[in-house]
């Protein structure tokens, strides 16, 4: 793994902009995988401003994000249909028919997660896997205890996860219980994963994925056998790691330096 400890929160969410821009000048038609939640928004927010400066080119890529939520249409404002349509779609000015999200509405959502499975492959998998990680360990909607082998699925949400996304739903509104999610499996199949973690709710997770043991409890310490995944972090989501001063050694304030 590539442990990357920027300076703060902007400059980690700039690096992760800045991999994503590379990744699309190299090939604008690119498959991404996307992710949501809080600590996405700025990352969608930088990639708008450079599309914008004309810095990067959105319009050829095609998408397919991580997770949606059982039992919500693509118009509940929860839903992640939503937030891409709030975030990307709609300021970049993109064709919604690229940007892909599992149908949490299908009549069956088991048959849609395979579906879903079946269309990134059919794409020719993901480039570049964007990931956030939860307090938990999650990451996608991959609670701990998920197998390191699976496919897209529906998942149960545990109760954490559940009440840290309770701030996104409006008072009364129940966050779903259910997700479909791209597996771990299909994470791990990715050619890139670019995890981005900030803040000290995060500390914990981070310290757990890329030196604890690999191991269902902390989903997210299968990126320990992908192949090329760089963790992008700020200093506080960086606390808990014991050898964070070989990371700073190797990527001094995150950067990349030449060999020799
Ligand atoms: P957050 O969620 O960015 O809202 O903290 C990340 C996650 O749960 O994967």
């Amino acid at each position: 793994m590539k442990i990357l400890i920027l300076p703060d929160r902007d400059a980690a969410v700039a690096r992760c902009v800045e991999v994503i821009a590379a990744t699309l000048d190299a090939r604008p038609d690119a498959v991404l995988g996307l992710a949501t939640g809080g600590t996405m928004e700025p990352v969608c927010a930088g990639l708008v401003a450079r599309a914008r400066e004309g810095a990067v080119s959105l319009g050829e890529m095609r998408s397919f994000n991580l997770d949606e939520y059982v039992g919500l249409a693509p118009s509940h404002p929860q839903s992640y249909h939503a937030y891409m349509q709030r975030h990307l779609i709609g300021p970049a000015g993109l064709d919604p028919e690229r940007l892909r999200l599992p149908r949490g509405n299908a009549a069956d959502p088991e048959a849609e997660a395979a579906r879903y499975e079946a269309e990134i492959a059919a794409a020719g998998g993901i480039e570049l896997q964007l990931l956030g990680i939860g307090a938990n360990g999650h990451i996608g909607f991959n609670e701990p205890s998920s197998s390191l082998a699976s496919p897209c699925r529906v998942k149960t949400l545990t109760r954490a996860t559940r009440a840290a996304n309770a701030r996104f739903f409006g008072p009364g509104e129940e966050v779903p219980r259910f997700a479909i999610t791209m597996g771990i499996a299909t994470i791990l199949r990715s050619r890139h994963a670019l995890l981005l973690a900030v803040g000290a709710a995060k500390a914990e997770a981070v310290a757990a994925m890329v030196e604890g043991p690999l191991s269902a409890r902390c989903p997210a310490s299968a990126l320990q056998m992908h192949p090329r995944a760089t963790v992008v972090l700020d200093p506080e989501a960086a606390a808990r790691l014991e050898l964070r001063q070989y990371y700073e050694t190797v990527h001094p304030q995150g950067r990349e330096v030449p060999l020799g």
